[in-house]
């Protein structure tokens, strides 16, 4: 996409006007100031919006953020301006308003809409307008802010959806104000900007989209059916969590999945011989185990006689991000026994949340998918796949094998929400543990909880931008499952009534 955007926003730097700016600020800062405008004029394609007035507010934007404090008063007094209280209380504001005082005195910028742009693009507000808004998402997107492939997914929802990609930027923002104990009036302010935006977008009909906080519990039907497909396609196994078939469930194409090919399941480390000995009558063949090798070593499955055993590890390791800071600094502060506790019980918490998301961003993760759906055509017999307690990485091996056989959307995420059902006891009993001992670390509190619960928007939205964002949508389930045309019916052959 960065390409698209490069080929898009060429910013001519023989003008006098950019020669000007450049004057300002080091290099680096240029740099900076160059890479939010470009993704700024990106942005503006797809918006009714003055182009040139974009370009020339991003370019504006950070004209005083290499100033000292002094010299920015004294260009508040040269201009008779009163500064703020929110830079007084937090400096880090302070060269966006000196910064739409030099745009508009220095730079002829008189647009008051551009100027808000400029004044706003730290902390955000309430309220803001359309180009406040390209702004403010450009400066915390451009191409050299860390967590790119984030960002870029950002940019990508932004050209149809600002509001919500904002929204999203927001909330690393307030996590990162909170964390970092800025002044409670100035994230009072961007959290009223949160809101704000908030409320606006849930009068959309965005299904897809909703942030899982807002959804963290199935409804009373989605919990209905859940039940009704653990009752039908459980296995009991007592020492293996969630173990069940799949089945029975409809294609578009009229067809319905075989019954007796297919289990997914939690890990099979505790599991005893009179277990093993079952699933070799249920004709199992073949066992894919989707931990990493660390998990894999630290709880080993059973070996199951005849059965073949492959481990494919579908997340290894991930990039650095906001939240694996915060979560860091979260561990920090806790105490040595609570700790351990919590890398005990979330050991896999990045994973969890980012895996719905940059899944198939992740080169390895794609490669992982590729092998097993191979292992998914050529294995005879029954094949079992398997993570930890058989939600995440197998309810996305789950989904993707659900959607290449052609089920539609609302099978798949049944399927995804039975774990809510076979589960439920321990997410609830590990949910009262958290709130024993968290301690007061919200935001972080939710993100725990949301990477233990069952949340079908999780799923849902991990599906949207698989479908949507990555791929280019005929040939979206070639790609993500490596099939060819010949290889995608081999497999609904197999594996369809
Ligand atoms: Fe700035
Ligand atoms: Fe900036």
């Amino acid at each position: 996409m960065f390409e698209e955007i490069r080929n898009f926003g060429q910013i001519k730097l023989e003008d006098e006007w950019i020669s000007h700016i450049k004057t300002y600020m080091s290099d680096s800062r240029f740099e900076h100031t160059l890479g939010v405008t470009t993704v700024a004029v990106y942005l503006s394609e797809f918006y009714d919006v003055d182009k040139d007035l974009v370009r020339k507010t991003a370019l504006l934007h950070d004209i005083a953020k290499d100033m000292s404090p002094d010299e920015m008063a004294n260009i508040a007094g040269k201009y008779g301006y009163q500064i703020q209280d929110i830079s007084l209380q937090y400096e880090a504001n302070l060269h966006a308003e000196i910064g739409a005082l030099i745009a508009e005195h220095e730079f002829g910028l008189y647009d008051k809409d551009a100027l808000n742009a400029i004044r706003f693009h730290v902390c955000a507000r309430p309220d803001m307008s359309l180009l406040e808004k390209i702004i403010f998402l450009s400066d915390h997107a451009e191409p050299q802010r860390p967590n790119q492939p984030m960002l870029r997914t950002l940019i990508e929802i932004a050209k149809t959806d600002i509001n919500l990609s904002i929204l999203r930027m927001l909330r690393v923002v307030i996590e990162y104000q909170v964390s970092n104990s800025i002044p409670k009036y100035v994230c009072d302010i961007t959290s009223e900007a949160y809101d704000y935006l908030l409320e606006d977008y849930c009068k959309t009909d965005q299904i897809y989209d909703q942030s899982p906080e807002n959804n963290d519990i199935l409804s009373d039907e989605e919990f209905d059916e859940a039940f009704e497909l653990i009752r039908c396609n459980q296995i009991k196994l007592k020492s293996v969590e969630n173990a069940r078939w799949i089945k029975d469930l409809l294609t578009n194409s009229g067809r319905k999945i075989k019954d007796g090919l297919l289990i997914r399941s939690g890990s099979l480390h505790q599991l005893t011989d009179e277990e093993a000995d079952y699933l070799n009558t249920l004709g199992l063949s073949l066992v894919i185990d989707l931990r990493t090798p660390m998990e894999v070593a630290q709880a080993p499955d059973k070996s199951i006689a005849g059965v073949r055993y492959e481990n494919i590890p579908l997340v290894e390791n991930i990039d650095t991000s906001m939240m694996d800071y915060l979560t860091q600094r979260y561990m920090q502060s806790l105490s040595e026994t609570d700790r351990a506790w919590y890398v005990e019980q979330y050991a896999r918490i990045d994973e969890v949340i980012k895996m719905y998301r940059n899944i198939s961003m992740d080169a390895r993760s794609l490669d992982s998918i590729h092998r097993i759906f191979q292992l998914l055509r050529e294995s005879p017999g029954t094949i079992l796949f398997h993570c930890t307690s058989g939600k995440d990485r197998t309810g996305i091996i789950a989904a993707l094998l659900l959607l290449a056989l052609g089920c539609d959307k609302k099978y798949i995420i049944s399927d995804y929400n039975a774990s809510a059902v076979t589960l439920f006891t321990k997410t609830e009993s590990i949910k009262a543990d958290l709130g024993v001992r968290g301690n007061g670390k919200e935001n972080l509190k939710r993100g725990l909880q949301t990477s233990i619960s069952v949340v079908p928007e999780v799923l849902r939205s991990g599906l949207y931008y698989i479908e949507n964002n990555y791929f280019s949508n005929d040939s979206f389930i070639f790609e993500a499952t490596g099939c060819n045309d010949r290889e995608l019916e081999l497999l609904r052959n197999k594996f369809l009534v």
